[in-house]
């Protein structure tokens, strides 16, 4: 793959709210946990655990615990036939320190490159994916039995997108907006 196709790569991954219900087949799911695996983070101290929610019965409380509520937010998540719940571990010693010293939010940042890693995985894989911030964190965390001291930061559907579901033009800032050159 050259640095063009990298960057088309980029440009497919978007957030799919339309799934079929096609399976994912598992060895993708690896390689887009693996891509997760191998991102970088502050001190390499990979603070991430990611459950895969495959059981169609609890795949569909989780997606429910995304879409509860007054605002009618996330109704699509529960046609992904895969759920990835993306949880924030303890950092380690090193990381801990430099975010104190830094004021600076290391762990969510490493888990917000993992997610993405995994995503462009997906989309490479032919997959659509939806980052899903918006969720009841107390349920998913009482339902999967995460560990009261950890949260449960992102959740990625995961699954194929509907037939004919259109490749968006990316909605973004213009460049000059967001590019200065050797001063703020
Ligand atoms: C941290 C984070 C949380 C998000 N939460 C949600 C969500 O709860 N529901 C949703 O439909 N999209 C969610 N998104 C997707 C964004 O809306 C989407 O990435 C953005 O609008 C850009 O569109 P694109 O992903 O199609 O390029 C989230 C994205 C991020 C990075």
């Amino acid at each position: 793959m050259n640095a063009i196709q990298f960057l088309e790569i980029l440009n497919r991954r978007q957030s799919v709210r339309a799934y079929s219900d096609r399976p994912v087949e598992s060895e993708k799911l690896e390689r887009c946990l693996e891509a997760a695996r191998i991102a970088p983070s502050a001190c390499n101290s990979q603070p991430w655990k990611f459950i895969v929610v495959d059981d169609p019965e609890l795949k569909n409380e989780i997606a429910g615990y995304a879409s509860a509520g007054l605002i009618p937010m996330n109704r699509f998540v529960v046609q992904s036939p895969v759920l990835v719940v993306a949880v924030r571990e303890s950092a380690n010693f090193t990381s801990k320190v430099g975010a104190m010293l830094k004021d600076k939010p290391y762990t969510l940042m490493d888990i917000g490159m993992a997610v993405l890693q995994f995503c462009l995985q997906a989309t490479a894989e032919g997959l659509g994916t939806c980052i899903i911030g918006w969720f009841d964190e107390k349920k998913v965390k009482k339902t999967l039995h995460i560990p009261a001291g950890k949260r449960a930061e992102l959740i990625i559907a995961v699954g194929y997108a509907v037939e004919n579901y259109p490749l968006r033009n990316k909605v973004r800032k213009e460049m000059a907006e967001i590019r200065s050159c050797n001063r703020y």
